[in-house]
């Protein structure tokens, strides 16, 4: 067991590299919310809106969203009075501009009393070729966004949710082999740099993402202290 149990928890990693699925896991075990900023940006872009077109005109690319957008709307989840026990932020901050852009704000009036300093940022690491096995076999709940795998997380029913019953599965317009390439490029150059940073500020923790979901999990709680 660790000497504390952590509750602002970045989660930092590839794309593929089960960030949502330990955000998930995590969730659930410290009873916090988990803020995915991929599933923010992708709800926006659902509901059809000017800003909507402009989000799924990016992320269907493999392109990050300007700064300005996601920041501010991680930070709105964030502070909200229900998210006061803590937070798990999934795909942020995904820049040094981000990075830098969150910790002005936290301490700005609005933001200072809200106690939103990150506590600990989980780094999973998994090599280019489980990635994209990982995510050409992902597909998602229709309804709920429940995430499964055709081979490393089946339904218990078959063709059904866990969570919800739904019996509609989507696949993301950014899991093409074209689009993760490029999401990975994006990785390597804007994200990789905030690692550093926070190992600096002391915060840095990594896990070895390659084994089965469980198996990551249990290496996780022992950091997190749950
Ligand atoms: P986002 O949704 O954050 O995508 P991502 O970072 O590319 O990561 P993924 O969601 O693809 O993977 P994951 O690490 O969550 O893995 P998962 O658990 O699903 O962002 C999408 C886009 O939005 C970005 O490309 C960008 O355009 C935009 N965006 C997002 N944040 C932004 C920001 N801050 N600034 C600007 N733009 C931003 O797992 C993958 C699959 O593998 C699943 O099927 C799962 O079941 C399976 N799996 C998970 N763990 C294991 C395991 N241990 N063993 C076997 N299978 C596993």
């Amino acid at each position: 067991m660790a000497d504390k149990t952590y509750r602002r928890i970045i989660l930092v990693g590839p794309p593929g590299s089960g960030k949502g699925t330990q955000a998930a896991i995590l969730a659930e075990k410290l009873q916090i919310t988990t803020i995915s900023a991929g599933e923010l940006l992708r709800a926006e872009a659902r509901t059809g809106s000017e800003l909507g077109k402009q989000i799924a005109a990016r992320i269907d690319f493999g392109k990050l969203v300007p700064s300005e957008i996601i920041v501010k709307a991680m930070l709105n989840e964030i502070a909200k009075p229900e998210n006061s026990a803590g937070y798990i932020m999934d795909g942020f901050p995904r820049s040094m501009d981000q990075v830098e852009m969150f910790d002005k704000l936290i301490h700005t009036s609005e933001y200072q009393d809200k106690n939103l300093e990150p506590d600990l940022v989980l780094l999973l690491q998994v090599p280019d070729d489980y990635i994209f096995d990982r995510i050409l076999g992902r597909s998602q709940c229709a309804n709920c966004k429940a995430m499964y795998h055709e081979k490393f997380k089946t339904p218990k029913v078959f063709g059904v949710c866990d969570i919800c019953g739904g019996k509609e599965f989507t696949k993301r317009a950014d899991d093409t082999h074209e689009t993760v390439v490029s999401r990975l490029r994006t990785y390597r150059s804007v994200t990789a740099p905030v690692i550093p940073y926070y190992e600096e500020k002391g915060l840095l923790r990594c896990v070895d993402g390659t084994g089965p979901i469980d198996v990551v999990s249990e290496k996780i709680r022992k950091i997190v202290g749950y």
